[in-house]
């Protein structure tokens, strides 16, 4: 027990605590499957959420390790219950994995509140599983402890380490360019996945699983084992256990998650150069549970630490040397002087007290604050101005540095097939100083703001030796890419915002260390524009797509939907017979 008052009532018995007919309906079915007797005595009922499909391939292991739950709640007397959620994985959902990210929250939330538990273990890994299960167990308001099924053993390829996502883009850039042969890349395939797991990289798996746990939400040390590492096993046994001791507690996701929990959050990401996904993910789930989180806070708190975990895309190592260095608890304790002492943890401890002593083994993976991989205030920048004037995000470590201030003839795409179309022309009219545009990349306007904003560069400029340039979008881009890509423009472009404006030639300027980006075009001219302007087509849908396009927000403010931020509900609904 965490807290020094008396518990309320379990959830559960309101299901099977009845001894007449409800009580009955309710427990007999599960007396079908050899649960019976004194599973009904009042035991803490554990649903084990999870996300486990073979349509998720990052995701596809996580059976034995539901298995190892249930070990830990059966050992400290629970009762476990497994369900499935939705599973997003990024390999194959068309359009883009993040439509359906609020569809697996809600279902998350939904299946939470309306079944008998008293406490919930979330099993998460790919991508959006993680901010769908921290979104959908904010809103449920049930104690919830989230497990991620860990990163994939390192990549090697002739040699040497290669991570997932960055070292795809690269050589597909080299195989574009002619300076790797197809037999080659078919080998690099098959060298890079060597193990269950998510990516390895710093990519947004692997900043999501980092963050669930500097929120809070994840038992110390649980974010980085490798996903075939025994230890994880022995994690999973006590998160199991731990959730039985959160049952009927009062620490919720509401408790632990709180402003000074987010700003904990904000500050870990800049220090192991996470996802600019982040961002959103993290609003988002601000935003179910009304933290006051804004995008300025990501430029403002993510300043005041440095880049200190040398781990790819920003550096050079991947999540096992990050976990056998001593992993995020190690790089909390070494920074423990810039974190809120005050936030409290699944534990019922706080953040630093969990991470009390641990060591850093590794000082060339996790550096010193004397020593970082790059300094402060060069990680995800936010830049305003009259094309985004409601913010934009760029991750500077990820970018080459003369790009990070730049000013050029904008090139602009209204579809991203448009620019795919062309960017293997040899004759295309393009340069290195080249600002390239493409638009409708969105929540509304894809639907789903796709992973497209590190833009494949044009072969003619790839065969020049041009291996960055400056793109933007109202996309994102994958947490395991590079390149200066300004991303999440708000408002996007289908909803009218003054990326919809730009024309082909007009001067753009991004001046990251003054926060800015602007088409330099006169208010009169682009008043002009706007009052032509016709908004897009509307996106084609039915049933969920029609349903988030009309509710999604922009990317600001996380790109939930309106109608789930804001309030959260642990009520069991009303019986019906
Ligand atoms: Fe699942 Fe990268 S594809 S984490």
């Amino acid at each position: 027990m965490t807290t020094g008052t008396p518990r309320p009532p379990l959830r559960s018995r309101s299901w099977f605590g009845d001894g007449g007919k409800n009580g009955f309906i309710a427990r007999h079915h599960l007396r079908a499957m050899g649960r019976g007797g004194h599973n009904f005595d009042g035991l803490p009922v554990i649903g084990i959420c999870n996300s486990f499909s073979e349509l998720t391939p990052c995701n596809g292991h996580l059976r034995p390790i539901a298995e190892a739950v249930k070990r830990g709640v059966l050992q400290a007397g629970g009762f476990p219950l497994e369900f499935p959620a939705m599973s997003l994985g990024e390999p194959f959902l068309r359009p883009t994995s993040m439509l359906y990210r609020n569809l697996a929250a809600m279902e998350i939330e939904e299946q939470i509140r309306a079944n008998p538990l008293d406490a919930v273990v979330l099993l998460t890994g790919c991508d959006k599983t993680t901010p769908a299960a921290l979104m959908g167990a904010a809103s449920a308001g049930v104690p919830a402890i989230v497990f991620t099924g860990g990163p994939m053993l390192n990549g090697r390829f002739r040699g040497r380490a290669v991570g997932s996502g960055t070292d795809i883009w690269r050589m597909t850039e080299e195989l574009r360019a002619g300076t790797v042969t197809q037999e080659e890349f078919t080998e690099f395939e098959s060298s890079l996945n060597r193990s269950a797991g998510h990516c390895m990289t710093m990519g947004t798996a692997s900043t999501m699983a980092c963050l669930a746990e500097a929120l809070g939400m994840m038992l110390p040390g649980a974010s980085g084992l490798p996903a075939v590492d025994a230890r994880r096993g022995t994690l999973a046994e006590e998160t199991g256990m731990r959730a039985v001791e959160l049952a009927g507690s009062e620490l919720t996701p509401a408790r632990i998650m709180t402003r000074a929990a987010f700003e904990n959050a904000v500050r870990i990401n800049a220090a192991i150069g996470g996802s600019t996904n982040a961002v959103v993910h993290l609003l988002a789930v601000a935003g179910r549970l009304g933290v006051p989180l804004t995008l300025d806070d990501f430029d403002r708190l993510g300043a005041e630490l440095p880049l200190l975990v040398d781990l790819m895309p920003s550096g050079r190592f991947l999540m096992e040397e990050f976990a056998y260095a001593g992993g995020l608890p190690a790089l909390i304790d070494s920074v423990r002087d810039h974190l809120d002492p005050g936030a409290v943890t699944v534990t019922g401890r706080t953040l630093l007290d969990n991470c009390a002593g641990a060591r850093v083994h590794d000082p060339a993976v996790i550096r010193p604050l004397t020593d970082p991989v790059l300094p402060a205030g060069t990680g995800t920048a936010v830049v305003r101005g009259n094309l985004a004037p409601d913010g934009a995000v760029i991750k500077q470590s990820a970018a080459e540095p003369r790009l990070l201030r730049h000013t050029g003839p904008a090139l602009v795409f209204d579809a991203l097939e448009d620019y795919l179309a062309v960017a293997e022309d040899p004759d295309l009219d393009i340069t290195a100083d080249t600002v390239l545009i493409v638009r409708n990349t969105g929540p509304k306007g894809y639907p789903g703001m796709p992973e497209v904003g590190n833009l494949p560069l044009p072969k003619k400029l790839l065969d020049a030796g041009v291996r960055d340039m400056v793109r933007v979008s109202d996309a994102r881009m994958s947490g395991t890419a590079f390149g200066a890509c300004v991303l999440h423009v708000a408002p996007e472009a289908a909803v009218g915002g003054p990326l919809a404006l730009v024309r082909t030639g007009d001067p753009v300027r991004l001046d990251v260390p003054a926060r800015t980006l602007d088409v330099l075009v006169g208010e009169e001219e682009l008043a002009r524009r706007r009052a032509a302007w016709r908004p897009p087509a509307p996106v084609a849908g039915r049933g969920w797509t029609r349903l988030y396009t009309e509710h999604v927000t922009q990317a600001d403010t996380g790109a939930d939907l309106d109608f789930l931020v804001g309030s959260t509900d642990s009520t069991p609904p009303r019986q019906a017979f």
